[in-house]
């Protein structure tokens, strides 16, 4: 089974409120998701490897660390997921960015795949899937398992927002991933969306309706 890390640092609490306020416009949402997702790629990376080198330093030999291991992947899914590739590639700024374009069928919430490009050696990356909300868990689902297709067998999920729901549709359907989210929330409505939330994630980053 998949383990679900609540990132509670303070800093992403108090963004979120404001990511989930209805007065917070366009920009300012954009900025706070990007701002967010880069604090909890700081938790999310907390466990890759390391290894020892020696530098320099203009006055002695230090004994020091670096990245080791699987390089990093990221794997925003279209659209929403777009809002929070830059706040990590401001932490990871050498990282692969590949895309899955989803988007839910309003009626049926079923997840209809319309684009994937990911980079050649993707199969050899540990990889983020990041989307902002995990409500239903389909298009996580998809999007793993659009990866798993493709030979990628490292991977974490990272949301805002998730419903107890949609966690437990992913633990089920890929208990290899680990989630990481900002918040679970109380449930979902009737038409998909997360209660409370913060609405239609794609619609407030990009200013559609
Ligand atoms: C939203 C969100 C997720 C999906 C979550 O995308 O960004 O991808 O819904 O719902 P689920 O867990 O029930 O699948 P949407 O389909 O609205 O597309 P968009 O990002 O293009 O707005
Ligand atoms: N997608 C969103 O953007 N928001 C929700 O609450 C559910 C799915």
């Amino acid at each position: 089974m998949g383990k679900v890390f609540v990132c509670d640092h303070p800093l992403i609490q108090h963004k979120l409120t404001f990511i989930r306020d209805k007065e917070t416009r366009t920009k300012d949402f954009r900025q706070l998701v990007d701002e967010v997702a880069m604090l909890m790629a700081y938790e999310i990376t907390r466990d890759l490897s390391l290894k020892e080198v020696e530098v320099q330093t203009p006055v002695a030999t230090a004994n020091c660390k670096v990245m080791s291991g699987r390089m990093l992947g990221l794997v925003p899914i279209l659209r929403a997921g777009l809002g929070m590739t830059d706040g990590i590639l401001k932490l990871h700024p050498t990282a692969k960015v590949g895309h899955v374009g989803l988007y839910r069928d309003p009626e049926s919430l079923q997840p209809v795949e319309y684009y994937t490009k990911l980079p050649t050696d993707v199969q050899e990356r540990e990889l983020i899937v990041i989307d902002p909300m995990l409500a239903t868990g389909g298009s996580a689902n998809a999007a793993i398992q659009v990866l798993k297709n493709n030979d990628c067998s490292q991977m974490k999920l990272m949301c805002l927002i998730a419903s107890p729901e949609g966690v437990k549709a992913v633990q089920e359907a890929h208990p290899d991933v680990d989630i990481y989210v900002a918040a679970i929330d109380s449930h979902l409505n009737e038409k998909g969306y997360i209660i409370p939330g913060l609405g239609d994630a794609g619609d407030r980053l990009f200013g559609t309706k």
